[in-house]
């Protein structure tokens, strides 16, 4: 199916937009790109996105700094100009803001966002945001601000050096030694949103994940430049690229991705989606889950398709993972299990493997070291229809001669998990081995090993 970024048909907004009084653009001579044209390349969901009409030529918001204050506050601005030039517009950040209080910005309706200046989040007092961040019952998550609508995009400009929106983790990262339930926002969270695009920016330092995409449908993510660096060596946590959860017609593409926990993670519900031509390094891997996370709740994770992704110094690449039938106990903040759903027709395709530490990881057992203690409570939430097919690189020495583990909790738990193609080699130049338990081997083109019960998967 065609994904329509222009609208062939002439919506009636634009008439009255165009009697709309322009908003005074003295501010700023800035010349602004245009909206990329961006389409889903090569796969596409099947499923429609709805098109998104040009924006008034005279319905312009640019958003001067308050002030030149290193503790100023530019949120109320820019919720100013987004109020103002909702409803048909453009609002054009192209000067360096400190955001220094949270934003809901979940009002927006046809409306474009030019990110071609730098976004800073305010971070002399890490426990301001503890306390004003808005907070989500999953997985104990906050962010700083959340954008929600319909028809929204937003976009910079990889090419003039700025086009970004930094979290300025370290001071966090550092927090979390002595605190490990301090609250972090997320950096970037889509909430309830229907259409949207985002593109063209780079993102720097979150102190949690990059970005979740919660609630939402019809997204196109394309071009984006994802870095998490800690300044002193202190670890970096929970930076993951994207989250998708409860959201459906998802595609991220096109992007590079520098991090240390999950480049792509889907979360609960989160179905047709996806993730094409990404350059990941750091991280844990494209990840299904967790799920099952919490007892009587489903998870449905369904119609991924994963493809051209090329992952380097990573834990994992191929990633299911799931928590086990029963309540355990994983980390201060993150704990969980016994919840129920499925995981199906997943597809991963066309990947490069550099170096990670295990090339495939599909469990049942997550934020559990005792796989007895798993099997003995199989997974309420099952896998089945997964495909993984042409995967070819190297893993690192950590598991050697091993590359990758597909442990079920019962026979019965999963269904359909299909390898074939693949060629990793260990850096030992011995037989490359795979720990398998639980799963129909004859489905797997790769050498099987019995499972020897240890195995270290749990992390992030
Ligand atoms: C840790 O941070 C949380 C806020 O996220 C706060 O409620 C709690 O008091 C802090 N704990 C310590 C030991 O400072
Ligand atoms: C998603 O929607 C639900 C229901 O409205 C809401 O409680 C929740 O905070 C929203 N966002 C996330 C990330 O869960
Ligand atoms: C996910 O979808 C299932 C099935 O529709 C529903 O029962 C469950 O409540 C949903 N979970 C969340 C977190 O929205
Ligand atoms: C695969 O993705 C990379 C970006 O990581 C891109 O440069 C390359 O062109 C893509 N290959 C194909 C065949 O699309
Ligand atoms: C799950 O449901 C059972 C039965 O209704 C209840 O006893 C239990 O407390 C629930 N568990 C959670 C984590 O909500
Ligand atoms: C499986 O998922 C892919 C990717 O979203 C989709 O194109 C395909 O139609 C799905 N297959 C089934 C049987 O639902
Ligand atoms: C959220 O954090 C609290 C401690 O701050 C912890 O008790 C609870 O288990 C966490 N919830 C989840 C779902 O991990
Ligand atoms: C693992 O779980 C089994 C079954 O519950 C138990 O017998 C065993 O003691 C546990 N092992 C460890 C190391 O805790
Ligand atoms: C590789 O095989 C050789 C010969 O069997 C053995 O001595 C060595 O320990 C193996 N290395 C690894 C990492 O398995």
């Amino acid at each position: 199916m065609r994904f329509t970024n222009i609208c062939s048909t002439v919506l009636p907004i634009l008439t009255t937009l165009t009697t709309a009084s322009p908003s005074p653009s003295s501010y700023s001579t800035s010349k602004i790109p245009p909206r990329p044209n961006l389409t889903p390349s090569p796969y596409t969901t099947g499923l429609e996105f709805p098109c998104s009409p040009p924006r008034s030529a005279h319905k312009k918001c640019f958003v001067a700094p308050v002030s030149t204050s290193a503790d100023r506050d530019d949120a109320p601005a820019i919720k100013a100009a987004l109020k103002k030039c909702n409803n048909g517009g453009t609002v054009v950040l192209d000067k360096s803001y400190l955001v220094s209080s949270p934003l809901d910005l979940t009002f927006l309706r046809h409306v474009d966002v030019v990110i071609t200046g730098e976004i800073h989040f305010n971070a002399k007092d890490v426990y301001y945001w503890a306390e004003n961040s808005f907070k989500y019952d999953f997985q104990n998550m906050s962010t700083f601000w959340k954008w929600g609508g319909e028809d929204v995009n937003i976009y910079g400009d990889l090419s003039n050096g700025k086009s970004v929106i930094d979290g300025h983790g370290q001071k966090y990262w550092e927090e979390i030694v002595t605190n490990k339930t301090l609250f972090r926002p997320i950096l970037f969270s889509m909430d309830g949103m229907k259409g949207a695009t985002m593109s063209n920016l780079r993102m720097r330092n979150s102190p949690n994940w990059f970005n979740i995409i919660a609630n939402s449908s019809d997204i196109l993510i394309s071009d984006l430049d994802i870095q998490a660096k800690s300044t002193d060596g202190v670890k970096i946590a929970n930076s993951d690229g994207w989250d998708t959860y409860r959201s459906n017609n998802v595609v991220i593409q096109n992007s590079v991705i520098d991090n240390t926990d999950d480049c792509v993670s889907f979360k609960p519900n989160s179905t047709n989606v996806i993730v094409q031509n990404l350059d990941c390094t750091g991280s844990h891997g494209i990840s299904v889950g967790s799920l099952g996370q919490y007892a009587n709740l489903t998870d449905i994770v369904s119609n991924l398709y994963i493809h051209n992704i090329t992952m380097a110094l990573a834990s994992d690449f191929v990633r299911i993972k799931v928590w086990p039938g029963v309540a355990s106990l994983f980390q201060e903040n993150l704990n969980g299990g016994g919840g129920k759903g499925y995981v199906r027709n997943v597809t991963y395709e066309g990947l490069v493997s550099r170096d990670n530490d295990r090339a495939i990881t599909i469990t049942q057992c997550y934020g559990q070291k005792n796989q007895t203690l798993c099997n003995e409570f199989p997974s309420e939430l099952r896998i089945e229809d997964v495909l993984v097919k042409n995967l070819r690189g190297t893993t690192s020495k950590k598991a050697d001669p091993e590359a990758g583990t597909l442990v079920c909790s019962a026979p019965d738990r999963c269904s359909n998990i299909r390898v074939e193609d693949v060629d990793i080699k260990v850096p030992s130049g011995n037989t490359t081995t795979w720990e398998c338990m639980n799963v129909d081997e004859s489905l797997l083109k790769i050498n099987c090993v019995a499972s020897d019960g240890e195995r270290d998967t749990t992390n992030g």
